[in-house]
C-alpha cells in the first residue's frame, strides 16, 4: 500500500496516468467504508497540435494535482479537457485546470449544466455526440456514450491508433496499489484486487447492472475492442487481461449468484439473535454449507460495503435481527433498504428475528423487500432466548 499521494506513469509513448492515492477518504461517496483507500486517475496525451486531460481528481487534492499535472504537461499546452463523468471525484478540479489554460471542455451536453450549477464554471465548453471521433495530432478519439455507468451523463473515449479505452468508473475499483496494472500483482493480489473491484461494482455500479450489459454490447457493436483499459479507479488492464476484466463485467452486470453461497447480516443488541445466527452457521456448516456472517452488535460493527459486496453475489441471505420499538432493528431495515436498491432479485432471503414481547421485525423488512420485488421471502421468529424451534425451520429454509 502507498502512502497517500500522487503516481505519475508514462503507459505509452504519448499517454501518462496521473493517479491520485487517497487513503483518507472513510466513506467514499459519504457512505461506503474504504479502508482499502481508493486512487482517481486522471490521463494525458500528449499531441503536435497540444495535450488533451481525461478527467481530473477530487478537490481536496487539488493543489498536489496540479503539481502533479503540471510536471507532464505545460497546462497553457492542454487543448481539451475531456469530462467522462461529473462526479466530483473525477471533476472536481476540472474549473481549475480550465482556469490555468484555455482547454475546450468536451462531454455530454449535461456536463456543461452541472460544470456550472457544481462549481460556477464559466470556460469554454462544448458538448460532444454519441460516437463523435475527434482528431488531434496523430490521433482519433472516439467518445461514446455510457449512460447510467453510473450517471446519465457518463462516456468513455477509445483511442482507436492506441487502441486504448478510458472508461472512467467502469472497469474501476477500490483499492490503493503501486502496481500500475492489474498483471503486476501477485496471486494473492490478484484475489484481493478482485474483491475490491466487485465490492465497487456491487455498491456504485450494481443498481445499474442491466445497463452495463446493454453498453458493453454497444461497445462490442462499435467494434471498439481495446488493447489496454485505463478506468479512474484503480488499475489498469492490458492484453489477455481485457478480456477477463470484460467477462468480470458480463458476470456480474447477469447479476448471476455464486452457487452456495450463503452471507448472514447479524444484528444483535444483547446477544439473543447471535447466538441463533451463530447457531445456524454452525448446524449449516455441518450440512456442508458455508457461511459468511457479519456482525453488528454492541460490541462489533462491520463494513456495509462489504456485507454488500458479498451480498452482490450471495444465493440466500439471512438478516438476522433483533425486534426494536414494536419493528425491525434500525440498522437491519437500513440493511434491507441497501439490498434492495443494490442487489439483484433472484435471491432467497431469511428473515431470522428475535423479540422480547411480540413478533414485528420479519413483516416490517419483509415489506421492505417485496416492494423491491425480492419474492423468494421467508420469515421465522422465536423468543429471545428460545431459538431452537426456529433453527431447524432456518435451516431447512437455507440449506
Ligand atoms: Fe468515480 Fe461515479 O465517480
Amino acid at each position: 500500500m502507498l502512502e497517500d499521494a500522487f503516481t505519475k506513469v508514462r503507459i505509452s509513448r504519448d499517454l501518462y496516468m496521473i493517479r491520485a492515492n487517497d487513503l483518507r477518504t472513510a466513506f467514499f461517496e459519504g457512505l461506503w467504508e474504504i479502508p482499502e483507500g481508493i486512487t482517481y486517475n486522471s490521463y494525458v496525451l500528449t499531441t503536435d497540435e497540444g495535450s488533451v486531460v481525461f478527467d481530473t481528481v477530487k478537490n481536496t487534492m487539488i493543489d498536489a494535482y496540479v503539481e502533479a499535472l503540471s510536471e507532464v504537461v505545460d497546462l497553457r499546452d492542454v487543448k481539451y479537457l475531456i469530462v467522462h463523468h461529473m462526479e466530483p471525484d473525477h471533476s472536481g478540479c476540472v474549473k481549475k485546470i480550465s482556469e490555468l489554460g484555455e482547454p475546450i471542455v468536451l462531454g455530454h451536453p449535461l456536463v456543461g449544466k452541472m460544470l456550472k450549477s457544481f462549481y460556477g464554471f464559466t470556460g469554454k465548453f462544448s458538448p460532444v455526440k454519441d460516437s463523435e471521433e475527434l482528431k488531434v495530432g496523430e490521433y482519433t478519439l472516439k467518445f461514446v456514450y455510457t449512460p447510467w455507468l453510473h450517471w446519465p451523463e457518463t462516456m468513455v473515449t477509445h483511442i482507436a491508433e492506441a487502441r486504448t479505452l478510458l472508461s472512467c468508473d467502469v472497469f474501476g475499483s477500490y483499492g490503493v496499489f503501486s502496481a500500475t496494472y492489474y498483471d503486476e500483482l501477485p496471486g494473492f493480489e490478484k484475489a484481493k484486487y478482485k474483491w475490491f473491484m466487485k465490492k465497487y461494482f456491487a455498491t456504485v455500479i450494481g443498481f445499474y447492472r442491466d445497463w452495463v450489459v446493454k453498453n458493453l454490447d454497444k461497445l462490442s457493436s462499435l467494434a471498439i475492442d481495446p488493447l489496454v483499459v485505463l478506468p479512474a479507479h484503480g488499475l489498469a488492464w492490458r492484453d489477455r487481461y481485457v478480456s477477463e476484466v470484460v467477462g468480470l463485467y458480463k458476470e456480474w452486470g447477469s447479476g448471476k449468484a455464486e452457487k452456495g453461497k450463503v452471507v448472514v447480516a447479524c444484528l444483535s443488541m444483547y446477544g439473543f439473535v447471535k447466538k441463533a445466527a451463530m447457531d445456524l452457521a454452525t448446524e449449516l456448516g455441518k450440512k456442508g454449507v458455508k457461511t459468511l456472517v457479519y456482525e453488528f452488535t454492541d460490541t462489533v460493527r462491520s463494513n456495509m460495503s462489504d456485507l454488500i459486496g458479498e451480498i452482490y453475489d450471495s444465493e440466500v441471505v439471512v438478516l438476522a435481527t433483533s425486534t426494536y420499538d414494536a419493528d425491525a432493528f434500525p440498522l437491519a431495515k437500513y440493511i434491507a433498504h441497501l439490498i434492495s436498491r443494490k442487489a439483484p432479485r433472484e435471491k432467497k432471503i431469511l428473515i431470522l428475528a428475535g423479540y422480547g414481547w411480540g413478533p414485528r421485525a420479519g413483516l416490517e423488512i419483509k415489506s421492505v423487500l417485496a416492494q423491491a420485488g425480492f419474492s423468494e421471502l421467508k420469515i421465522v421468529e422465536f423468543p429471545a432466548g428460545e431459538h431452537c424451534e426456529a433453527l431447524g425451520e432456518a435451516v431447512k429454509y437455507v440449506e
